[in-house]
């Protein structure tokens, strides 16, 4: 049992959607999960938690979603330290084949330069694009989402990675 921060930002309701679902299974195992959207939200709001889950689309040739733009200064002043942050992130590897989901990889070096440690890493296998910020080596640094191409793996990568991160937040994954 533990408190998890989740938050998103969104332009069309995608990330929205799925935070939703990432919010219910996180719940389902016993877990407390707030939800936010990242609009006007502060660094503290953020570094109350220890447990973090943040959700982001890229936009626009590999652009930041506007409110998580706006957000990146107050981001870069958090002390991450002791922190296990998990990122998700919905993108278009055929229509964006050279930038798929390429905000979790800006918003993921920001964790690390700043001392936290990520969780959630996503295997790139499954997935067509060329090229993505958010990859090193075979893994992304968290969950890429392809509602746009493949939204009927959605569900099912979705509740793969919400286990995985309970395990690596070293909260037990009790239910399904
Ligand atoms: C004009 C436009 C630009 C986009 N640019 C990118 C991009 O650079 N990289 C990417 O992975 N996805 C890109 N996408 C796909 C969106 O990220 C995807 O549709 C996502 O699910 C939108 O999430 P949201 O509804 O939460 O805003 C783009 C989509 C549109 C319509």
């Amino acid at each position: 049992m533990a408190t998890i921060g989740l938050f998103y930002g969104t332009d069309t309701g995608n990330t929205e959607r799925t935070a939703k679902r990432i919010k219910e299974l996180l719940e389902q195992a016993g877990n407390t999960v707030e939800m936010q959207e990242i609009y006007k939200k502060t660094k503290d709001d953020m570094a109350k938690y220890d447990l973090l889950v943040l959700g982001m689309p890229t936009w626009y040739d590999g652009e930041l979603q506007g409110d998580w733009e706006a957000y990146i200064d107050e981001m870069k002043q958090i002390d991450f330290s002791g922190k296990k942050v998990a990122f998700f992130g919905l993108g278009d590897q055929y229509g964006y084949a050279s930038y798929f989901c390429d905000a979790l990889g800006v918003f993921a070096q920001i964790v690390e330069d700043n001392k936290g440690t990520l969780v959630g890493f996503w295997p790139v296998a499954g997935f067509e694009h060329d090229y993505s910020k958010a990859q090193r080596g075979d893994k992304f640094v968290g969950l890429c989402l392809d509602v746009d191409n493949q939204d009927n793996l959605t569900e099912e990568r979705t509740q793969a990675w919400v286990k995985q991160i309970l395990n690596e937040m070293g909260l037990s994954a009790v239910s399904a």
